[in-house]
């Protein structure tokens, strides 16, 4: 099988201008990720995990240094690159189904198979019965999961999750786990995924990846050679999560935790940064 699904990014910065002055939000960014790896990448709120997704997704070319995947430049959108946002981002005007199978337009499929797909998709992120509903008529993490869906339909050779599971419930959490791993062991797809549940983080990586603040750099990364599937109450796991909370306490200054500090007239739209932990 041709190698694909390899990640490689050199010295990537990303400066923003707010209120006219400059804000750099990435700095010094190499990270070189093998076909097929599980990475995950946690940091406190602010330290531009987001951002790092979005340019690696194509959504924003603004940055400096190199972004690859499997040796081509990052020039804009792909859809070997699948994104699934922070927020679900569905289209109101289209059903859940609809909005599942818009990844697959581009796809020389016949129009039952892609109806089978479709459904195959809504069924592994347990939102059967709701094909026909629209955005407005699900709850958060319903939502959600039809955004993961939309995410993976496509079978994208890099899958970017955006704090995916962040508002499901704790049982639907661990379900939908189990399922991205199982795709990913089936698929081969290389995944980053981003969160704030450093448990998660730790369950699902092949390495984490610990993100300091301001501007945003990787601070540490951890790899874990456990076996899958992993057990949640392995102690080996449970050292890991310590380290990189470790880690992350180290990573993230006290003023992380403040908000930034901008002009006075534009204080209605101050940042709130939460501490990580
Ligand atoms: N388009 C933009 N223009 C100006 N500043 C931006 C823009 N996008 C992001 N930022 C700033 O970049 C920083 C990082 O934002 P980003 O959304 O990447 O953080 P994050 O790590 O994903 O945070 P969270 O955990 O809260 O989602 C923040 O200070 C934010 O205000
Ligand atoms: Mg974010």
């Amino acid at each position: 099988m041709a190698v694909t699904g390899e990640l490689r990014l050199q010295a990537v910065s990303r400066t923003f201008h707010v209120a006219g002055a400059p804000l750099p939000v990435l700095a010094g960014i190499d990270l070189a990720v093998p076909p097929g790896a599980f990475i995950t990448i946690v940091g406190a709120s602010g330290c531009g995990k987001s951002t790092l997704l979005r340019l690696i997704a194509g959504l924003d070319t603004g940055f400096d240094g190199a972004a690859t995947l499997d040796g081509q430049a990052v020039a804009g959108p792909g859809l070997e690159r699948g994104l699934v946002f922070q927020e679900p981002r569905l289209f109101p005007w289209l059903t859940v189904a609809q909005n599942i199978g818009l990844g697959l337009l581009n796809a020389d499929l016949p129009k039952a198979e892609r109806k089978r797909v479709v459904q195959e998709h809504i069924a592994l992120v347990g939102l059967s019965g709701f094909q026909d509903a629209w955005p407005h008529q699900l709850s958060g993490g319903m939502a959600q999961r039809a955004a993961i869906a939309r995410g993976l339909v496509n079978r994208p050779r890099v899958l970017l999750l955006d704090e995916p599971f962040g508002a499901l419930d704790a049982l639907t959490r661990a379900r939908l786990q189990e399922e991205l791993q199982r795709i990913w062991a089936a698929e081969g797809i290389t995944m980053l995924l981003v969160t704030h549940d450093v448990e998660e983080a730790v369950y699902l990586g092949d390495r984490i990846i610990v993100m300091a603040p301001r501007p945003g750099r990787i601070a540490a990364s951890f790899d874990v050679h456990l076996p899958r599937p992993r057990d949640r109450s392995d102690p080996a796991l449970g050292e890991v999560r310590d380290a990189v909370m470790a880690a992350l306490q180290m990573a993230t200054p006290a003023e992380a935790a403040q908000p930034a500090t901008i002009p006075s007239h534009h204080a209605a739209l101050a940042p709130v940064f939460l501490p990580a932990i």
